[in-house]
């Protein structure tokens, strides 16, 4: 029987290509060219190839225009991500079409990069490091790059999710009180001490750093806006690995200029990979560019997820496991 053809939008690590080829027909992106984030050009190959499947990623247009136009051949798109929010879901299910992402995989992953920009804005890790390379470090000086301590200071989880429940563990470490705003309250077991808040407000009000776990969408469009900064303690900390849409930049930069905000770190951009240029001109903010889950072992385990997936569905006329639609 001939194998199912997968088209591969992205250069994956060579373990997962090669159990990718081995298993399927996979038609690989080996130079990661950019064509995958357009759409038109993902519809396409698909049709060339007579695809049964597509292995995308974050930044790919899976738009409702692209998913209408995907060959019927199309059965199931398996996203190397956790995220969905460049997929049409709705669009996706109306056509019939299998959707799939990688949960758990990347969780302590992802939160290893909160931690670091957490500490890299309270600790001003950055500046510090720019001044280094750039021979400007005269030494050793008192009052030099004071930033502040996590130990005892509040944390604010908003999203406590795999993701934000792997911070608090870290969290915990630093002697920090953990807070959380979540859709809804979580089993004790799973809450570990930290202290729900039913209201925005409350929550903003209590914490010292604010760290967004939330998913992208047009529902969490622009969540830490002016408003709800202007809710948050006068230097308080922002660090987002979740979506770069759910920040208003016009208002966190104006909040970081005015100091109300000490320190920033992110991980995620809206319109990435562009990032608003006002942050690249402010010594307080951390800039990453979207490593959340990229370890050598967190990327082995998204592409065997991902491969997990697509055999289910295609090999073995079984539910993938990590069925999102
Ligand atoms: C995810 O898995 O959603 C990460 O942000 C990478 O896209």
């Amino acid at each position: 029987m001939a194998k199912p053809v997968i088209l591969v939008t992205r250069k994956l690590p060579d373990g997962v290509e090669a159990r990718l080829s081995s298993l399927f027909d996979a038609r690989l992106n080996p130079a990661d060219d950019p064509w995958p984030r357009d759409g038109a050009e993902i519809v396409r190959r698909a049709a060339e190839a007579g695809a049964a499947g597509i292995l995308c990623a974050a930044g790919d247009a899976m738009d409702a225009r692209t998913i209408a136009a995907l060959p019927p051949s199309v059965r199931i798109l398996a996203t190397f991500s956790v995220g969905t929010d460049h997929i049409d879901l709705d669009a996706a299910r109306a056509r019939g079409l299998v959707v799939t992402n990688t949960p758990e995989v990347l969780s302590f992953a992802t939160a290893e990069i909160a931690f670091t920009l957490m500490l890299m804005a309270a600790r001003r890790a950055g500046e510090g490091e720019r001044l280094v390379r750039a021979g400007a470090w005269t030494g050793w000086a008192p009052t030099q790059l004071m930033g502040v301590t996590l130990e005892g200071k509040k944390l604010g989880i908003l999203g406590f999710g795999r993701i934000g429940r792997e911070l608090a563990q870290m969290a915990r470490g630093m002697r920090m009180e953990i807070h959380y705003r979540n859709r809804s309250r979580v089993a004790p077991d799973l809450e570990e001490g930290a202290i729900f808040h039913d209201s925005d407000d409350g929550f903003l009000a209590a914490i010292d750093v604010l760290s967004m776990h939330i998913p992208g969408g047009e529902a969490t469009r622009k969540w830490l806006d002016a408003e709800r900064i202007a809710k948050m303690k006068p230097g308080a900390l922002v660090v987002n690995t979740g979506r770069g849409t759910t920040v208003d930049d016009a208002a966190l930069v104006a909040a970081l200029r005015s100091g109300h905000i000490r320190a920033a770190g992110l991980d995620v951009y809206d319109g990435e990979p562009s990032v608003f240029p006002s942050y690249l001109g402010l010594e307080n903010v951390a800039l990453l560019p979207h490593l959340g889950s990229a370890t050598i072992e967190t990327r082995d385990a998204m592409g065997a997820r991902c491969i997990e997936n697509l055999e289910a569905l295609l090999m073995k006329d079984q539910e993938p496991p990590c069925r999102v639609a």
